[in-house]
């Protein structure tokens, strides 16, 4: 995602920002309260012009920079995005201020834009030196708060307005160590933890969930067979009805859980790979869950020993005969922080070109 570039906003814009101004109404897609306010042109909707607004614009530098955002490939502007340089030069009340705030044109959403656009006011702010960046969406704004989860936001909370009636979801982006970059799968992979925690009560939604089953899905299988199903669970009562059965209990305070079943059918000769498909697909939903900012833990052994809590789950989801429920994910949003498991280290375990230098651990 190469598509598009920030660029400072300047009294040549003053054409560009009535256009857009002029789209929202129009829309009817309201993403704040007030209805004259337009996400990353903050404060325009105290002016009787652009030009003025442009004019303070210019009065704010250093305090705040408003950014057009322009799409490479034909120069059109995309979206506004609003850069404050510290939380104090936000209008809003405190518990609401955020660093950024950004919209994309009504008629250019559902094209990844929000997402490369944040990740690119990111990157001014990490220029700028911050090291943590707050954000804050509507609890019901789907796209926005994937858009600051796919750019690495941790859910802080959600706090309840008074005045606008609203719940609010407030994020931080750890810009030190890697958050709202794109290009941090590796950094992902480190970062993914086996939690067996507590979950704060905070729903998951759908996308999320569709998302993270999109990513297993994505995975290699043996001769493309694509032994792995899925089914995400977070109907409390069907959650209610599993976890009864999950004894001991993990993972129980979860919002949601993603349940990986699986068909052994032979992939080639005599050769199932039924197993290795769905650890791939298994590996890439955990990867997905740690990228978009949950939490969750490979939970395979507890419940395909001796006492089959697995088929028991499986008869509870009304699994149909041919397949087996290998696993599950619980999937939310972590109340305690994550701990790293010892590892051995990369030389007893990763070698270049002969099998050498291999010291045994007891
Ligand atoms: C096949 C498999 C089965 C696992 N089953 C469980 C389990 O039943 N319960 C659990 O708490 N963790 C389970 N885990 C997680 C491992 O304990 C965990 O990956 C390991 O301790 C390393 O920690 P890390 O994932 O944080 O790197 C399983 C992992 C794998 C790969």
């Amino acid at each position: 995602m190469n598509r598009l570039y920030l660029r400072e906003v300047s009294q040549l814009d003053a054409e560009e920002i009535e256009a857009y101004r002029a789209e929202f109404p129009a829309s009817g897609m309201r993403v704040t309260y007030d209805p004259y306010r337009i996400p990353g042109l903050d404060r325009l909707e105290a002016f009787d012009s652009v030009e003025d607004w442009l004019s303070f614009c210019a009065e704010m530098a250093g305090k705040i920079t408003w950014y057009q955002t322009r799409r490479k490939a034909d120069g059109k502007t995309v979206g506004f995005l609003c850069l404050r340089h510290e939380l104090k030069y936000d209008d809003d009340d405190e518990e609401f201020a955020s660093h950024i705030g950004y919209s994309i044109r009504p008629g250019e959403r559902g094209k990844g834009y929000g997402t490369e656009q944040l990740r690119l006011g990111l990157q001014e702010a990490r220029a700028l030196g911050l090291e943590k960046v707050r954000l804050i969406c509507r609890d019901t704004n789907a796209g926005s708060n994937r858009v600051i989860r796919a750019n690495g936001g941790v859910l802080v909370d959600m706090i309840h307005g008074e005045e606008s009636g609203m719940n609010v979801n407030r994020y931080d982006i750890f810009l030190s160590s890697g958050g709202g970059d794109m290009n941090s799968v590796l950094e992902t992979i480190q970062n993914r933890r086996s939690y067996r925690g507590k979950y704060k009560p905070i729903p998951v939604p759908r996308e999320d969930l569709t998302a993270i089953m999109e990513a297993g899905l994505a995975a290699p299988s043996g001769c493309n067979k694509q032994t792995t199903s899925l089914i995400a669970v977070d109907d409390p009562d069907t959650m209610r009805k599993l976890h009864a059965v999950i004894q001991p209990a993990v993972g129980e305070t979860a919002p949601a859980m993603i349940c990986v079943l699986t068909k052994r059918v032979i992939a080639y000769r005599d050769r199932c790979f039924a197993v290795q498909d769905y650890a791939a697909a298994i590996e890439n939903m955990l990867l997905a869950i740690t990228a978009l900012g949950y939490q969750s833990c490979w939970v395979e052994g507890h419940i395909t020993d001796a006492d089959r809590i697995g088929d028991e789950m499986a008869a509870i989801l009304g699994v149909p005969d041919g397949y087996e429920l290998v696993c599950f994910l619980p999937v939310g949003v972590a109340e305690e922080e994550p701990t790293a498991p010892k590892k051995k280290p990369f030389a007893d375990r990763a070698m270049f070109n002969a099998f050498q230098g291999i010291i045994e651990n007891p």
